[in-house]
């Protein structure tokens, strides 16, 4: 598979490392500095698109790419509130998508128990329910895209919660997030219930950011022949 990585900073040079070992090529790389390399001519020679860029650029590429026929794996976060115009733009170019929050394998399987976990604690009133992230300094977006895809999915299963908030909550209905930036932590994720009673916990730390790499070079691999719009839950086969 010919490649074209998106944004070339720590997770760009992370998949091409991995892509390189899967016995696929990186064609070109495109960086804030050389964002004019980013045309139909060079883009048609690759087979998928690889973006991890900023929230600010993410958007903007991942169109460009639909709009001249490539196949496209997103993985940079904090620009989702635009993930319905690229669904339409996909589906209008009759493109291939694929967008993970978090390409990790562990965290997907975490996203699963996380699901289970809210549908049953719907019957355990006593229960009251907020996430704990950390992550390096260098992190734009706040809260993680993973700490909200956990708390969607919280707020999908669980009836006491109607909304999340980054901090503390206002009324008992806002799931709280509470966010650190701290050193080069590549991860850390916590799902908290507690009661008068106890504490049950789901936690996941990511060791490094390969795990990100080699899940979204096995989303490239995955959406090679495919069309439409897709997602871990299609690559992984887990259900909801
Ligand atoms: N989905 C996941 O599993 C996952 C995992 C890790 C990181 N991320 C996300 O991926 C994104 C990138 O993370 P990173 O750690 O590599 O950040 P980074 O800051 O190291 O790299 C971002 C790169 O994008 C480049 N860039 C800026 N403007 C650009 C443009 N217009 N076009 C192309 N590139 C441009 C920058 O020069 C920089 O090199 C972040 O949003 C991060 O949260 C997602």
């Amino acid at each position: 598979m010919k490649i074209v990585i998106i944004g070339y900073g720590k997770m760009g040079h992370e998949i091409e490392k991995v892509a390189r070992e899967r016995g696929h090529s990186v064609v070109l790389t495109i960086d804030e500095n050389n964002t004019g390399d980013l045309a139909p001519e060079n883009l048609n020679q690759a087979d998928t698109a690889i973006e991890f860029s900023t929230p600010e650029t993410a958007a903007d590429n991942i169109l460009f790419c639909l709009e001249a026929g490539i196949p496209v794996v997103a993985g940079t976060t904090g620009w989702t509130h635009k993930m319905e115009e690229i669904k339409r733009s996909c589906i209008h170019h009759d493109g291939t998508f694929f967008y993970a929050s978090n390409y990790s394998i562990g965290v997907n399987i975490f996203f699963y128990l996380n699901r289970k976990l809210a549908a049953l604690m719907e019957r355990y009133a006593q229960y009251d329910v907020h996430i704990r992230e950390a992550h390096h300094i260098h992190k734009k977006d706040s809260p993680s895209g993973t700490a909200i895809t956990l708390a969607e999915d919280i707020i999908g299963k669980l009836s006491r919660k109607s909304s999340w908030i980054n901090g503390h909550p206002l009324e008992r209905a806002q799931l709280p997030i509470f966010s650190i930036r701290e050193g080069e932590i590549p991860g850390i994720h916590r799902v908290i219930y507690e009661s008068e009673e106890d504490t049950l916990e789901l936690f996941h730390s990511a060791k490094s950011r390969r795990g990100f790499a080699l899940g979204a070079v096995m989303a490239a691999e995955f959406i090679q022949g495919k069309k439409g719009c897709f997602g871990m839950n299609d690559l992984l086969g887990l259900e909801d």
